[in-house]
């Protein structure tokens, strides 16, 4: 019996899109407002989904504690009240966008989980914005 598990955690930060090797008119044509030169912040909201088989001797498919725990390290504090493009070396030299955001938190929790399980992850960028990984 296969069982989905989520845990959901929220996390702020600042971030602001351009390519260093763009002009500032080409980055503000491109990404508009998001291209601010003085950043400009988020409350993102990160669902996690776990997928696996009901272990029958503890009747958990993963410890939701030792998810949590690995979701608080792996995601809110590295990224939590940071400037992702300052602050974050995942960051350094790729557009913080809400696509590259969820597969970077993807690949992080994924190093972090037995392979046993099937991993999903969706990032809130706003209310209505988001993003799904893998597909
Ligand atoms: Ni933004």
């Amino acid at each position: 019996m296969r069982v989905a598990v989520y845990r959901k955690i929220t996390f702020n930060a600042a971030h602001k899109l351009y390519r260093k090797d763009w002009s500032d008119e080409k980055n503000k044509e491109v990404f508009g407002l998001c291209a601010n030169e003085n950043f400009h912040g988020h409350n993102y909201r990160l669902d996690v989904r776990v997928v696996g088989e009901i272990n029958p001797e503890t009747g958990y498919v993963i410890d939701l504690n030792e998810l949590k725990t690995v979701v608080q390290q792996e995601v809110h504090d590295r990224f939590d009240h940071r400037n992702l493009n300052l602050d974050c070396p995942e960051f350094k030299d790729l557009n913080p966008t809400g696509e590259n955001i969820i597969v970077i938190i993807y690949n992080l929790l994924r190093a972090k989980l037995d392979s046993k399980y099937d991993l999903q992850v969706r990032l809130y960028e706003t209310e209505r914005n988001y993003f799904e990984y893998p597909v």
